[in-house]
């Protein structure tokens, strides 16, 4: 067994995109746990959207990753020690792990995973991007069968849950993805009804007119995920009285849009069509998670609900494989493994 753990820390703040360069590696002897410590031997870490805006040095709902700090992320692991009652070696749990080969953490930041499902499901569909999906559907899309809804990053762990939660309560579902082969996924693997290529339209007025067709009676619920060209196109299409929960702007995430501005034209049709935009932040509903897991655990467990997971291996891939999935480089949930 290693006395030595590996964390991924924060070297500079990024300019854009995130580069290698941004991050280090750095090793340290292993911990020993005190009274109410747990020490974790992590198997799998997520890699999730929210990362990019933690590397900012920007006030937000969250506190900002400082220099030199490991960087925020969730991670699965087996507990090595314990210096609580409550965890035995052996137990299988998750928490804030950080990049890290290992992390010792408050006992009461652990939760225990004892189900039948693979351990990785704990970071992407019955973890905080599917449970994401979930309750702001429920609290923000407020679905009606026969409505339509239109998500982008559909492929996703939240986009593909939203879509099939949605399909599911009798919605018509529209998919935005990146390239041929995400948009047959979302049909083939995720049930949605129709499904089109952001990434061949230039602009927003083409990917307006793509997704006219494929909504003929126009859009109810537009689960917002990216922003920038995606959220132009969709919004004068939206029917009166529409949703929009606001649950992520990847699009803008490192670099500010180009183009003609129509952002006047987008804020007009909200005015309207007299429409409900929500921003959501899951922090404000973690009280329902195990009603969540009640209900969606036994949906995967029975396939009622499909997941991907795009695993690279290795702490040292870590951080290309961040870069890589912010551009649409990896399909369904990005995890790393150990
Ligand atoms: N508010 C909350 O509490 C909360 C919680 C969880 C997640 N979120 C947000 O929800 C969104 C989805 O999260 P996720 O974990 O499911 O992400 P994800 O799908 O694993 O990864 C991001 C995806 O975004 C798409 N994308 C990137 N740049 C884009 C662009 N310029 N235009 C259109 N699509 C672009 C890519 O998909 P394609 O290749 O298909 O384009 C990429 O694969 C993110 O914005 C995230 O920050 C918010």
């Amino acid at each position: 067994m290693t006395d030595q753990m590996t964390r991924i820390t924060l070297a500079r703040r990024p300019d854009g995109l995130p580069v290698p360069e941004d991050f280090a590696f750095e090793t340290q002897p292993l911990p020993k746990p005190g009274a109410g410590e747990v020490l974790v031997e992590v198997t799998w870490l997520s890699l999730d959207p929210y990362m990019r805006g933690r590397m900012n040095a920007v006030a937000s709902y969250a506190p900002y990753v400082e220099l030199g700090e490991v960087m925020v992320g969730q991670g699965v692991g087996r507990v090595l020690a314990s210096g609580d009652d409550g965890f035995a070696p052996g137990d299988v749990v998750t928490g804030m792990t950080g990049w890290a080969s290992h992390a010792l953490l408050p006992a009461g930041d652990l939760r225990k995973l004892d189900g039948d499902l693979p351990e990785s499901t704990a970071l992407g569909v019955l973890g905080m991007p599917g449970f994401t999906a979930w309750a702001g559907l429920r609290a923000y899309g407020r679905p009606k069968s026969g409505e339509t809804l239109v998500v982008a990053a559909a492929t996703g762990p939240v986009g593909s849950m939203v879509g099939q939660l949605a399909k599911a309560a009798g919605l018509r579902t529209v998919a935005i993805a990146g390239g041929a082969e995400k948009c047959a996924l979302a049909v083939d693997k995720f049930g949605f009804d129709a499904s089109i290529d952001h990434k061949a339209h230039e602009d927003a007025s083409s990917l307006r007119k793509a997704l006219a067709e494929v909504a003929p009676d126009g859009v109810d619920i537009y689960w917002e995920n990216v922003g920038g060209k995606v959220l132009e196109a969709v919004v004068p299409l939206m029917n009166v009285a529409g949703r929009i929960p606001v649950c992520g702007t990847i699009a803008w995430y490192s670099a500010t849009p180009e183009g003609p501005n129509t952002l006047p034209m987008v804020w007009r049709s909200i005015l309207t069509k007299r429409l409900s935009v929500n921003g959501l932040i899951i922090f404000d509903h973690w009280d329902d998670y195990p009603t969540f897991l009640n209900e969606v655990t036994p949906m995967v467990a029975g396939d009622k609900i499909a997941y991907e997971e795009d695993v690279t291996d290795g702490l040292d891939n870590m951080p290309q494989a961040f870069i890589d999935m912010l551009q649409g480089g990896m399909t369904g949930k990005t995890l790393i493994r150990l």
